[in-house]
Parts: C-alpha cells; structure tokens; sequence
C-alpha cells in the first residue's frame, strides 16, 4: 500500500510517499518540501492569503516532480482516461473555492496516468484555514481522479509520529519503528503550539499542559524580530546564542523563567517576549544595539525557554511515571534544547525520541506516516470524504483518545 502525504498547514508545501507492508513495516519513498519562508518574510510572519496563493501554484508542479523522483515505485501506472470528465464534475464547488488551483488540475495532463498510490493522507488541522483548505482540495480532486480514499491526519500527530522514524532516513529502505515504551510524555513545541502531552499508544493521546499564550516557536520569532533577525527567527536567534557560548558573552540581562512555580504543566512565553522588548528599548536608548549585546540577549533568551520546557518536562515525566520521551515540531531542531533534553533523559534512563533534520520542521512524510499508522490500526478510517467532513477550520486539536 503506498500513502501519498499532503502538508499545507503553514508556510510549506510538501508532499511525500510511503508504502506500507503487511507486517507493518514502513518504506519511505520520497519527500519534497517547498518553503515559502523567504516571501512571508518581507510581512515578519506568515501572510494566510499570499501562503494559500502560494500552496495554489506550487501543489501540481510538485506532485509531479515527487511522481517522476520516485521512479521505480511509481513506475506501473495504469490509464484514466475520464479523468478530466470527473474533475469537471468537481468545478462547480472546487473551482469556485480555488480558481487558480482548480486550473492548474485541469491542465496537469500526467494526471490521466494513475500511479499505484492506494490512498492520500492530507493534514485536515490545526493550521492556517486557508493554506489548510488548499490541501484538502487538492486531496479532494486527486481522490476523484484516481478513485482512492482520503484520510484526514491532525498535524501535531504528525509531528509525533516524524519523531518515531530514524535520523539516518533510508529514503528507498524498509524500516520498523521503534517499540515506545508507553505511556509516554510527548513535548509539543511549534510555531503554532506548545503542549506536553501523556501519550498512551500512537492514536491515543491526552493533553496534559499547553501553553497559555504565545507558543515556545512564536516567541522566539518575536524575540528574533526585536533583535531585527529574519523571519522565521528561531533558528537566527539560535545561532546568534550559540556564537556568544563560543565567545563566553555573558547574558547583559536576567530573563524570567515564566511559570517555573505554576504547580501545573501549563507554560506562559509572552512575558519573556515583553522582558526581551524592554531589554532591547533600554538599551537601544544609549544608540545603536551591539553584536555582543544581541548574542549575549540571544544566549539568556534561549537559556530561559529551555530551562522552562525541561522543568515542565521533567515534572510531566514524574507525574506520569513516563517510559519514554518523545519531542516533536519545529523547535525541536534547537540544539541546546536538544542536548539538555537529553541529558534530562538520560538522567531518567528513559529513551528519548527526537526528529531528525529533515522531519523537525514541516514536511509531508510525517503526515503520510501517521495517516498509514491510522489505517494501520483503524482500516474504517480511509474513506472517501467530502471536503465538509474534512473539518479543516484549524480548531482540530490533538486530544483524542
Ligand atoms: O513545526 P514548525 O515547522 O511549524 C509549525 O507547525 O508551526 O515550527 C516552526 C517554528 C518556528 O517558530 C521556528 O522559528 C521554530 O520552529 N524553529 C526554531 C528552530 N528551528 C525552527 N526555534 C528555535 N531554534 C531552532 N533551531
Ligand atoms: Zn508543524
């Protein structure tokens, strides 16, 4: 069984492959991801209307670079020849929710050459409504096209599940996932979120702390923002952080470390964002901000979210006596973050799951994967659906158990 992956949920368009045995191991194909970070850039964020244009244009071209790159695994493909005819019978709905996307499907003639994909996976929330009701169109018509059933997946599984595959990823090779040892604590931390969440099985899941405002990921673009780095600033600001350890610059200010003493799980970032803010104004009053002054704030800044999501963290795996660690999401790619987490695990001797470079951010493998893992366990799951039972309107919350 091959899944096909669509991702649109933020500022990246991307598609992915994997196939499944019977046994349950799994082969990933191929993934491609195109970042539109550079053009939401210019507006320090992203801009919903110009990501949904954006996911418009590039899903078709896309998918058919992933169809020609897969090669051998997509080679025997079989003709359709009503395609056209059962995409004009979509017109009057998707054509009028997405002109330009609708077009593009119409012209895309390789679309009549039905790859041996047996199902799509398509990230139905949370996200951006816009950017995330591209991808379910897009799922919507191909699923027409080729007569395969579609599986809604909750993109903050798939952060979950992306941080099961193994870091040295043999695109091409069968592979098993790990044995979790549950009940495991899963560390959420995004762009759009940050959650700590008692996991009992993959497709089982509890919330047991969110974040009460801005997420860990959101505070540090704004951070990054004051310290005038590009959007998105996470990673800037890192380095930043990582060349005043180098260079032993100390922090010029203490940060808070928000919510240590909540007696909760919960997390609070945006007044660590508004101490960052008066730490910049102070300082920008005696002229211009240096290099060592921004590293140093840089460094506390980075110092302070992460001694707050290790603390939380090791109070989460306390009360639930957790078996492993797993952490998921864009931050997740922050070294130091990274590193105290596992030193954190370690001291636990719990073994600790963390994405590699290619599935820390957002991608579409990811999504594939925990659609074939739903099918794997529910085989009801993978039907055709209309796009109102897709409920994309960026309120799904990981939750369900
Ligand atoms: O999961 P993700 O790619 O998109 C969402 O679903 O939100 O997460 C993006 C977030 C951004 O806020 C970005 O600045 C942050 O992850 N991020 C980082 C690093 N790399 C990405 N934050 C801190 N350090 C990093 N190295
Ligand atoms: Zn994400």
């Amino acid at each position: 069984m091959i899944t096909l992956g669509i991702e649109t949920s933020c500022d990246e368009t991307a598609l992915a492959l994997i196939e499944t045995a019977d046994d349950g191991r799994i082969r990933p194909i191929h993934s491609l991801v195109h970042s539109q970070a550079e053009l939401h850039s210019a507006y320090g964020g992203v801009y919903p209307s110009l990501a949904k244009r954006e996911h418009s244009k590039n899903l078709v071209p896309l998918l058919h670079k992933l169809m020609i790159e897969a090669g051998a695994a997509l080679r025997q493909q079989t003709l359709v020849p009503s395609w056209k005819a059962s995409l004009e019978s979509c017109r009057a709905h998707m054509g009028a929710q997405n002109p330009e996307l609708f077009e593009a499907l119409m012209a895309a003639d390789f679309l009549g050459s039905k790859p041996p994909i047996d199902r799509i996976a398509v990230t139905e929330g949370p996200g951006l409504e816009p950017a995330l009701w591209v991808g379910i169109i897009f799922a919507r018509a191909l699923s027409e096209i080729w007569n395969i059933p579609i599986i809604p997946v909750d993109h903050m599984e798939g952060h979950i599940v992306g941080s099961l595959l193994p870091h040295d990823l043999p695109f091409g090779s069968w592979l098993s996932l790990p044995e979790v040892r549950f009940p495991a604590v899963v560390l959420l931390v995004s762009g759009g979120h940050t959650e700590l969440v008692r996991m009992e099985a993959i497709g089982s899941y509890e919330i047991i702390g969110h974040t009460r405002d801005d997420a860990a990921g959101e505070a540090f673009d704004k951070a990054a923002r004051l310290l005038d780095l590009p959007y998105p600033g996470g990673p800037h600001l890192s380095r930043l952080a990582h060349e005043a350890r180098e260079q032993d610059i100390a922090a010029p200010v203490d940060l808070p470390r928000p919510m240590l003493g909540s007696g909760d799980l919960d997390f609070s970032f945006s007044g660590l964002k508004t101490a960052v803010l008066y730490a910049v104004r102070d300082a920008a009053s005696g002229g211009p901000l240096t290099d060592g002054f921004k590293r140093g704030l840089a460094r506390e800044f980075e110092d302070a979210v992460v001694d707050v999501l290790d603390r939380k963290v090791c109070a989460a795996i306390d009360r639930t006596t957790a078996g492993a660690l797993i952490v998921g999401g864009g931050v997740a790619a922050n070294a130091t973050l990274r590193e105290r987490l596992s030193a954190t695990a370690q001291n636990y001797g719990i073994p600790l799951h963390l994405p590699s470079a290619h599935v820390s951010g957002d991608n579409a493998l990811m999504i594939a994967l925990a659609g074939t893992l739903q099918t794997l366990r529910d085989p009801s799951s993978a039907h055709t659906k209309t796009p109102g039972e897709i409920r994309a309107f960026g309120t799904k919350k990981l939750g369900r158990t």
